[in-house]
């Protein structure tokens, strides 16, 4: 089956500097959104894109994406969990395609394994994501000193694209009863009891979020098309 991907870039993305929110800027001469636009619609299981801009961004978003198209443009909300809703709440009303992957901008390359990988999952799960383990120590900072370790065993790092079937992840975010605000999908699935399925992430998928990220991004890049 197909899937439809949406496209969250409605935040402000001030940690990565520069006057642009980082969803619009280059990534060796492409903003971000056109590269996790092409990255997703490479994959011959993706029907189409739905992308969620913040209010007012829509211009910007056209002129960014060059001529790429997209089944919706829709307008997010003042979180991710709801800008989030209100693209599902677009692929909803196009009527057709019973999956979605979820998607930042912020993360502009999407290796095609990965979304094999989540599209396979997705037979035998409602959810799954990509997930990479963590090397590093993990710990508190105890007011400037070390405080104490978080034992890393079986941790995750949880990244997107993220891969649902449409009816139970609309079910989700509809509803979501209020509370401390999620900062991903499928932990609102797994809060219904629905078992999320990992998959074998990558590191090519970490999040844009500072403007030495950018740099890291550009390596891989030249370092994929060489
Ligand atoms: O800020 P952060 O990097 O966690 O945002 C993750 C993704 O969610 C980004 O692609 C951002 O544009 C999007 N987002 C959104 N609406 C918000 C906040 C974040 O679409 N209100």
């Amino acid at each position: 089956t197909d899937m439809i991907a949406v496209i969250v870039a409605a935040g402000r993305g001030e940690r990565a500097g520069g006057g642009l929110p980082k969803q619009y800027r280059a990534l060796a001469g492409l903003p971000l959104i056109a590269h996790a636009h092409d990255s997703l619609m490479r994959h011959p299981r993706v029907a189409g894109v739905v992308l969620v801009v913040a209010e007012g961004a829509e211009e910007m978003a056209r002129a960014a994406l060059d001529g790429r198209p997209v089944l919706a443009m829709v307008p997010g909300g003042a979180t991710r969990r709801a800008s989030v809703a209100a693209g599902l709440e677009a692929v909803a009303a196009l009527g057709h395609g019973d999956r979605v992957l979820i998607h930042d901008a912020a993360r502009p390359l999407i290796p095609r394994a990965v979304i094999d990988r989540l599209a396979a999952a997705l037979d035998d799960a409602a959810g799954a994501v990509p997930v990479l383990p963590v090397a590093d120590t993990l710990a508190r900072g105890d007011q400037g000193a070390l405080g104490d370790i978080v034992p890393r065993d079986g941790l995750q790092r949880v990244q997107t694209p993220q891969a649902f079937r449409l009816d139970a992840i609309l079910a989700a975010h509809r509803g979501w009863a209020g509370g401390e605000e999620p900062t991903d999908d499928a932990q609102m699935l797994r809060a219904l009891g629905e078992p999320v399925a990992l998959v074998a992430g990558d590191p090519v998928l970490d999040k844009i979020t500072h403007p030495a990220d950018f740099d890291r991004a550009e390596t891989w890049l030249a370092a994929a098309s060489s």
